[in-house]
């Protein structure tokens, strides 16, 4: 899995928007940061080849309705070996409503991004963060991972102020030192 996601952040870094998948610590600590065990729709974007996913299902209930969007195929393939059974869409995070319209959600409780934030234009990112604000329920969860190099960089602190704009109340956890690279969760309640 690692080199399969060395050669896609080569080949589309723009979209991969890393070197390596979460660690199985920052997996963890993802999904940890939300209520998933009473959680009755989860969304997650951008999975990868299923790090984070694995930690999800470990933790959502059978009666759950859990779906991943995901634009690149090949990830979805893996995402789909890692964890069998998952519903994983071929769109963009943008286009979360569509899903829930079609499973007949109003709306979802938990929505966990592993999205390459500051690959992203500001429109970009606030089309997105628009659209997860929107789809979720009131008191609804969002949680995402962000490197550490991010909170200096101009691109990092671009979306910091963006998610700002949309989530002005958010946490941030400590740092997670065992990640390539390290990476702080950013959590917030609608
Ligand atoms: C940094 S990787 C994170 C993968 C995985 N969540 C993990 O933690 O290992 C970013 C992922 O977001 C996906 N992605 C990028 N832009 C996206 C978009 N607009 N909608 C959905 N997924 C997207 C990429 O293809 C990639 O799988």
């Amino acid at each position: 899995m690692g080199a399969e996601f060395l050669r896609h952040a080569i080949n589309s870094f723009d979209t991969t928007g890393a070197i390596s998948p979460s660690s199985r610590k920052l997996s963890r600590e993802v999904a940890r940061a939300v209520d998933l065990k009473r959680a009755k729709v989860v969304v997650e974007l951008g999975p990868g080849t299923g790090a984070v996913t694995e930690k999800i299902l470990r933790r959502i209930s059978p009666s759950t309705l859990f779906f991943a969007l995901e634009v690149n195929k090949s990830f979805i393939r893996s995402t789909k070996r890692r964890c069998p059974g998952t519903i994983v869409y071929h769109d963009s995070a943008a286009n979360i409503r569509k899903y829930l319209d079609m499973h007949g959600a109003p709306g979802c409780d938990c929505i966990i991004s592993g999205l390459p934030w500051a690959c992203f234009t500001t429109k970009m990112q606030l089309q997105i963060l628009r659209a997860v604000r929107d789809c979720l329920n009131p008191g609804g969860e969002f949680v995402m991972s962000s490197y550490i190099h991010g909170q200096i960089l101009p691109k990092g602190l671009r979306f910091k102020r963006n998610f700002r704009r949309v989530f002005p109340k958010f946490k941030t956890t400590k740092a997670v030192w065992w990640n390539m690279p390290p990476a702080f969760v950013f959590y917030a309640r609608k």
